[in-house]
């Protein structure tokens, strides 16, 4: 797979015109991007935005994450479902509480060993609060470089997966953060799932 760098400035200006105004937008704390990116995983962007405020009102820090009762937590949590995230974000609040001196690392391979936190979110902490060149490559932009590079190769196989984060490794700007959130976002809106892309708005309509 390869991917035209003149893309980037192009999704990065797009994205700074047309970004939905979200909550965990306001902030590159990396304690409040793992929250939300964890509650997102698994539940629609609308669902998550009460139980993201009430989260980081009762919880504002790492150290009061790591010292909740269970009984909080879970009721912080209660109709988002699989608690297993929960559980695993207070563990690594914990860990960067009794291994990090309770600062959040800034390195990818740090961010990848906390627990809960797979390729993808590491991807998203790393270059959202950290501008590091590191992709986050989730369903959406599997999508949206599907359809760019117009590879034939299924997106659901580790190598889709593996090309793709490749191919956007080569062409990560200093501007890291807003290129990944670019490319999450054009995903989740003009080429989302299950409808027509709205080609005619894209800002990559003339290399795709
Ligand atoms: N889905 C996953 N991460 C997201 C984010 N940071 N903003 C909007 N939608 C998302």
């Amino acid at each position: 797979m390869s991917l035209s760098p003149s893309a980037v400035p192009l999704l990065i200006d797009w994205y700074r015109q047309n970004r939905r105004d979200l909550p965990w937008r306001q902030s590159r704390d990396p304690y409040r991007v793992l929250v939300s990116e964890i509650m997102l995983q698994q539940t629609r962007v609308e669902a998550v935005i009460g139980y993201y405020k009430r989260f980081l009102t009762a919880l504002p820090d790492i150290q009061a994450l790591a010292n909740a009762p269970e009984e909080q937590l879970l009721k912080l949590w209660e109709g988002l479902g699989y608690y297993s995230r929960v559980r695993n974000l207070q563990k690594a609040a914990q860990v960067i509480m009794a291994e990090h001196g309770g600062v959040f690392p800034s390195d990818y391979d740090k961010i990848l060993a906390l627990p809960g936190i797979g390729d993808y979110t590491a991807g998203a902490i790393a270059s959202i609060c950290f501008d590091q060149p590191a992709p986050a490559v989730d369903g959406n932009v599997l999508r949206v470089l599907s359809r760019l590079t117009d590879d034939n190769t299924p997106i659901d196989t580790p190598a889709f997966k593996k090309s793709a984060r490749e191919a956007l490794e080569k062409i990560y700007p200093d501007r890291a953060g807003d290129f990944t959130q670019a490319l999450m976002e054009l995903g989740a809106t003009l080429c989302g799932p299950n409808r027509e892309p709205q080609c005619e708005s894209c800002p990559c309509r003339a290399f795709c």
